[in-house]
C-alpha cells in the first residue's frame, strides 16, 4: 500500500454548513429560556472546515461540496474564498437549502453540541470523476454517503493514481467499512470507536490493525490525546496539547485531521505527525474560530524564547 509521495494541490471531498455559534455558560434544561454571551456564524462542516485550515498552513486547497441555491450559500462560498480555498468545483444544486448546523458551546467544559439540519442533495461520484484527480497530491474525504464515495474511491483505485488518500470516519455510517481499505490513512473518531464498542483508541486501532494491514490509521481521544497505527501495526500516543483555556472546540477533530495531512504531506513519519495533529488541535481549541492557527511544524519561538534571547546579561 505504499505510494509515492509528492507535493501539489489537495482536494477536499465533503460538506460545507454554515454554523451558527453561540456561546452558553451552562448546558439550557429542556424548556429553558436562557441568553447567549456571544453568537458567531462560520463557514463549517468537516470536509470545509480541514480545507480552510490546510489553506491557512499555505497549501493549495480545493472543496468539492454541493452548496444549495440560496444566499446562504453565497456567504459559504465568499468565507471559503476568503479563507483561500479553491471554490471553483463547488457544485451549485437547483434545489435545496445550505445544510445549517445550531451550536451550543458551554464554555464551561469547552462542549459543543450540534443539532444539523440538512436538506441538500449529496455529491455524486459523476462530479468528482469529473475533475483532473490526477493532478492532487492528495484527496481526503469525509466518510458519508458510502455508495457515491465508494465509486469516488474505487474509480481513484483503477486509475495511476500517485497522491494519498485519506478518510474520516467520524461516524458509524453504513457502507464505510467496506471502503476502509482503499485508503491510505484513516481518520477516525472518538464516537465511531464508542459506537463499535470499544472503551478506548487502542482498542479501536488493534482491532482495526489487524483486519486492515498496510494502512496508517489514527483515532482522537479528547483530553486523553490521539494515537495511531502504522501500516505494521504499531501503536503510538500523543498527549492532548491543551492550553490554560478551553474556548472553542467546534472542528478540534477537524484541525487534528488538517494537522495528519499537513504534516505527512511534509514528509513527517506518523509519530512526528500525530504529535504535529495534536498540537495543531490543541491551538484550535484555545482560540475562536479556525483562522490564525501556527503551523506545528514550524512553530515560532514563544514569548519565552523571545524573552530569553533578549534578557540583558548580569
Ligand atoms: C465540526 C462540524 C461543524 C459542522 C458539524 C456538522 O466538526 O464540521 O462545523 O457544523 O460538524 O458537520
Amino acid at each position: 500500500m505504499k505510494r509515492e509521495y509528492r507535493a501539489g494541490p489537495i482536494l477536499v471531498v465533503g460538506n460545507a454548513v454554515l454554523d451558527v455559534i453561540l456561546s452558553v455558560d451552562h448546558y439550557p434544561a429542556e424548556d429553558e429560556e436562557m441568553r447567549a454571551n456571544a453568537r458567531r456564524q462560520a463557514v463549517g462542516g468537516n470536509a470545509a472546515n480541514t480545507a480552510q485550515v490546510l489553506a491557512g498552513l499555505g497549501h493549495r486547497v480545493c472543496l468539492l461540496a454541493t452548496v444549495a441555491p440560496d444566499a446562504e450559500a453565497q456567504t459559504l462560498a465568499a468565507g471559503l474564498r476568503a479563507a483561500g480555498v479553491d471554490t471553483r468545483r463547488l457544485k451549485h444544486c437547483r434545489r435545496g437549502h445550505t445544510p445549517l448546523s445550531y451550536i451550543l458551546l458551554n464554555t464551561a467544559h469547552g462542549t459543543r453540541t450540534i443539532v444539523h439540519h440538512r436538506d441538500l442533495d449529496e455529491l455524486a461520484a459523476e462530479d468528482f470523476l469529473a475533475l483532473p484527480l490526477a493532478t492532487y497530491a492528495w484527496i481526503h474525504f469525509e466518510g458519508r454517503n458510502a455508495v457515491e464515495l465508494g465509486e469516488m474511491l474505487r474509480h481513484l483505485r483503477q486509475m495511476p493514481y500517485t497522491g494519498r488518500v485519506s478518510l474520516e470516519i467520524e461516524k458509524d455510517r453504513p457502507g464505510l467499512e467496506a471502503l476502509m481499505p482503499l485508503a491510505d490513512l484513516l481518520l477516525f473518531s472518538r464516537a465511531y470507536a464508542e459506537a463499535r464498542g470499544h472503551c478506548s483508541a487502542t482498542s479501536l486501532l488493534a482491532a482495526m490493525g489487524e483486519r486492515l494491514t498496510g494502512i496508517a490509521m489514527t483515532c482522537t481521544w479528547g483530553a486523553a490525546g490521539a494515537w495511531a497505527c502504522d501500516a505494521h501495526g504499531a501503536i503510538y500516543h500523543a498527549p492532548a496539547q491543551v492550553p490554560p483555556r478551553v474556548v472553542d472546540s467546534v472542528g478540534a477533530g477537524d484541525v487534528f485531521n488538517t494537522g495528519m495531512i499537513h504534516a505527512l504531506l511534509a514528509g513527517r513519519d506518523l509519530p512526528a505527525a500525530l504529535t504535529a495533529a495534536t498540537c495543531l488541535a490543541g491551538q484550535k481549541v484555545g482560540v475562536v474560530g479556525l483562522q490564525g492557527l501556527t503551523d506545528p511544524l514550524n512553530p515560532p519561538a514563544t514569548a519565552w524564547h523571545r524573552r530569553s534571547a533578549v534578557r540583558p546579561q548580569p
